[in-house]
């Protein structure tokens, strides 16, 4: 699917969402993705795939070349299901362990390199999509079509992310927004949504008429 007025060069619709953890990102791309029938892009689920094998070949996080070296050689495949180096991990990825781990694998620099290399490659081949992350609109996709930025109060992103606990989810948060290395900030020209205070079918309806 493209935008464009008719006459026009038409170009792919490219949506970037940014936001902190359990704003509802992953809710909502999905359902973007459906209501425009193009294709979804989780790439936490790729930081969250270098931080499984870090803790799966029992490399210190803190390492960075060594962290980056995992990077570079771990095959991943985000879609329905996530695989690293043909191993299905979707359900792994959102364990506890991984979730302490993943912010110190994502404050890496040449890891973060290695995967906005391959979410550029990823829309330039699938023709656009909804892409999802933390640096997507400010460094990954800064050209998008549509930029939003998702948030919600604390206490409704805790809710959402119970089996991680508040506490985690702010220790998180605090470590992704601080980093040196693209924190989460909100892009610019980014469209602001609460979370918090829409259903999901009013936020899907708004912004298909921002496009
Ligand atoms: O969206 P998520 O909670 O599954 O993301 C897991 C972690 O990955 C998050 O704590 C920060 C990191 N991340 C990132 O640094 N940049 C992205 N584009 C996506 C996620």
């Amino acid at each position: 699917m493209t935008v464009g007025a008719p006459g026009a060069a038409s170009r792919p619709i490219v949506i970037a969402i940014d936001g902190p953890a359990g704003s509802g990102k992953s809710t909502l791309s999905r359902a973007l993705a459906a209501r425009l029938g193009i294709q979804r892009l989780d790439t936490g689920a790729m930081y969250r795939a270098v931080a499984w094998a870090v803790l799966q070949r029992q490399v210190d996080p803190t390492d960075a070349d060594a962290v980056a070296d995992v990077a570079q050689t771990l095959a991943i495949d985000v879609g329905d299901r996530v695989s690293a180096d043909g191993t299905d991990i979707t359900e792994a990825i959102r364990g506890v362990e991984v979730s302490a781990t993943v912010s110190a694998v994502a404050a890496n620099p040449a890891v973060r390199a290695l995967m906005v290399e391959r979410q550029r490659q990823w829309v330039a081949s699938h023709g656009g999509g909804v892409v999802e992350g933390r640096d997507i609109g400010s460094v990954v996709l800064p050209d998008a079509v549509l930029k939003l930025y998702l948030d919600a109060s604390p206490d409704v992103r805790a809710a959402r992310r119970s089996e991680e606990g508040a506490e985690a989810v702010a220790r998180r948060d605090r470590l992704d927004s601080t980093r040196a290395a693209s924190p989460l900030e909100v892009p610019d020209g980014a469209r602001l949504i609460d979370t918090g205070a829409h259903s999901v079918e009013e936020i899907v309806k708004m912004v298909v008429a921002w496009l």
